[in-house]
């Protein structure tokens, strides 16, 4: 078998841990528990790995990740094997000692997330008082000169706010601002219902976009994350299974995108039990929807293959029990049906969340 091109991404969930409990995080609902972790020392032997494999990027993310007390020495490591860190982190716990010590050992980026741009209603997503620990660890950062990013999950309790959220990103200093439409894995999926926009959201949060790219004249990056349950488009998943990145879960296990845990079969391997090289280039779990050749009609024959890849694999299972169908995303596929009974359906009045529980792992 000859070599996979090497990934140039790595996703390091470092703990599932985490202060919060949004309802949309993309997390398994199954959490890995604190006493399964890497130590510090497995993820600096990872990151070395990475680095040899052809990884030039991490994010260090979790859960979140400023819970691990050793993430000053899981980021030197990275920068040591010469892979650019940025850490993702919902901002609480972020002290200035703590992120100069992160600055020290090599951190060269941080992005935060933020539930909404009004604090009781992001305090409220969130499950936690913790707007005010956002808008304190944004003025360290920009203290700091490390570029700054916000991640904002959209769905329908803060769509209709993406002016103000525009807004606050820029009165925080981001030079980007990822607006990322919900995605539905893991609890997102679990709170679907919750959290499914309605089309006109969706448009005038578009119009609004459009708006602030004008008006920001891309002084300010803005990205859009395309809300694919209602654009009839697949989403090129990952960049292709097992094509650019890869991800590392709390206790080790190796996956080809953040979600693969939940198919059925896929036996994928650890860490702790294969080298990352031998992982990524010979290891079923990442050969299983590689390429074109695990396709089925329409993608098959389709002339968009090359491009989305047939779209994403956890999706086409947490849809239609099969993760080698066409993505019910597509409006080709045979299963597009599913999408549009979900997207055309009324939102049932207030949303009413399952948060995220650690506890549950
Ligand atoms: Fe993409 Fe498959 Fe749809 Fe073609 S049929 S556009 S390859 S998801
Ligand atoms: Fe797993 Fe798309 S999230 S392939």
């Amino acid at each position: 078998m000859t070599d996979a091109p090497p990934p140039w991404a790595l996703l390091a969930e470092l703990t599932h841990g985490c202060p919060l409990h949004c309802p949309y995080c993309s997390n398994p609902l199954e959490l890995v528990r604190r006493s399964r972790e890497l130590t510090g020392a497995e993820w600096a032997e990872v990151m070395r790995q990475a680095g040899e494999l052809g990884v030039v990027h991490t994010h260090l993310s979790g859960g979140e990740p400023l819970l691990r007390a050793d993430l000053e020495t899981i980021t030197a490591a990275a920068e040591s094997a010469g892979i650019y860190t940025q850490l993702v982190t919902s901002g609480v716990g972020l002290t200035a000692a703590r992120l100069a010590a992160l600055v020290d050992a090599g951190l060269r980026g941080v992005q935060l997330s933020v539930q909404h741009a009004d604090p009781g209603a992001s305090d409220r997503i969130a499950g936690r008082r913790s707007f005010a620990d956002k808008e304190r660890a944004a003025a360290l950062v920009r203290e700091t000169g490390l570029p700054l990013g916000l991640n904002i999950v959209l769905h329908r309790d803060n769509l209709d706010a993406l002016d103000d959220l525009v807004e606050l990103g820029v009165s925080w200093g981001a030079q980007r601002i990822e607006l990322a439409n919900t995605q539905f894995y893991g609890w997102a999926l679990r709170n679907r219902s919750a959290l499914l926009p309605t089309r006109e959201q969706l448009e005038r949060a578009r119009e609004a976009v459009e708006r602030w790219r004008e008006r920001l004249g891309g002084g300010t990056d803005l990205v859009w994350v395309v809300p694919d349950y209602f654009d009839g488009v697949a989403k090129p998943c990952m960049g292709g299974w097992g094509a650019v990145s890869l991800t590392v879960a709390p206790d080790g296990t190796a996956l080809p995108c953040p979600a693969a845990a939940a198919l059925p079969g896929l036996d994928p391997p650890n860490v702790r039990d294969h080298p990352l090289d031998w992982i990524w280039n010979h290891s079923g779990a990442f050969a299983r929807y590689r390429g074109e050749s695990w396709m089925k009609e329409p993608c098959r024959g389709c002339a968009h293959r090359a491009e989305d890849f047939g779209g994403c694999r956890c999706q086409a299972y947490a849809l239609t029990g099969d993760a080698a169908a066409t993505d019910p995303a597509c409006a080709l596929s045979p299963d597009h049906g599913l999408i549009r009974a979900l997207t055309g359906a009324a939102p049932a009045g207030a949303a009413r969340y399952v948060y995220r529980k650690p506890e549950r792992g």
